[in-house]
């Protein structure tokens, strides 16, 4: 069979699903399927598929019927040009967390001497990773509360070349975490407990303790203005990805005395997300 009709039918059959973008999806669980990049396919839809490409393209495309993440069934996720390795331990990273890297590392250009980084809630890894490899004279930890997840990213801090970079603390909040820190960065869990149950069976397949932030969603985004500026050196930043109308009531919640200045971004959305707080120093 060609790869063009293949595609054309797997489209028609995962837009019937519900399935966002199809065509987009049925593409790469088709490239991924016959070890090809993906724009081959579009560049010669009579690319013949052999037996074994279709057998575990089919077996992709179930699983992507029944709300499975692409990234869960590809085994990875592009992360800024990373390449992130995931399944059901982490949360599969963001378009929106790509943002957050780029104006972390929009704060650590700005900063003097050796550079330390806190990754609060890594998951996969990804924001900690991305940051290492932008500043290759970066110290990095990693601290998460899923030992799963720390397992995934052990994985990929070794894949990457970073394992001897990165210390991996396991810990439900940063009282263990010891500074000082350049930059504490995270995207933590921050969905309203409430919410959960209406998310789509896709976000629902991803672990329950990457989405959960409690009663408002802001329980980790609170202990971590609590507790950061001890751990931050003089001047230091946090700064966090959160949701909807969260990052401003945040934002509002940070007292001048302690931070010197708080400041919140939208994503290319236009959705208010992130929030920077700078101490003193
Ligand atoms: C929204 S996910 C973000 C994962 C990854 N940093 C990313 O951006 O793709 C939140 C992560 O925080 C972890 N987590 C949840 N509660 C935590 C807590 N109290 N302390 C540390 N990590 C926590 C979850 O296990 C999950 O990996």
């Amino acid at each position: 069979m060609k790869a063009g009709k293949i595609l054309i039918e797997a489209s028609g059959r995962l837009a019937g699903c519900g399935v966002e973008e199809p065509g987009l999806n049925a593409q790469w669980l088709l490239a991924d399927a016959m070890g090809v990049p993906r724009l081959n396919l579009l560049a010669d839809p009579d690319l013949p598929v052999s037996a074994a490409a279709l057998r575990k393209f089919k077996k992709g495309l179930a699983l992507k019927e029944q709300g499975e993440p692409l990234a869960y069934i590809l085994g990875w996720q592009d992360f800024r040009g990373l390449r992130i390795n995931v399944d059901k331990r982490v949360l599969v990273p963001r378009p929106e967390t790509e943002e957050l890297v780029g104006l972390a590392a929009e704060f650590l250009k700005g900063r003097r001497g050796e550079l330390a980084a806190l990754d609060y809630g890594a998951g996969s890894g990804a924001i900690g990773f991305w940051l290492a490899k932008e500043f290759p004279g970066l110290r990095l930890t990693a601290a998460e509360k899923s030992a799963r997840a720390i397992a995934c990213a052990a994985g990929n801090a070794e894949a990457l070349g970073l394992a001897k970079r990165v210390k991996f603390i396991r810990t439900a909040t940063l009282t263990p975490v010891r500074g000082p820190f350049d930059l504490i960065v995270s995207n933590p869990p921050y969905i309203p407990t409430r919410v959960i149950p209406g998310l789509s069976p896709e976000v629902l397949s991803e672990p329950k303790v990457a989405l959960d932030g409690g009663g408002d969603g802001l329980d980790v985004a609170r202990m971590l203005v609590k507790l950061s500026p001890a751990r931050l050196k003089k001047g230091g930043a946090l700064l966090l990805e959160l949701g909807g109308s969260q990052a401003k009531n945040l934002a509002a919640a940070m007292p001048a005395a302690v931070w010197k200045e708080t400041k919140t971004f939208k994503d290319l959305n236009g959705i208010e997300r992130f929030v920077f707080g700078r101490i003193h120093g």
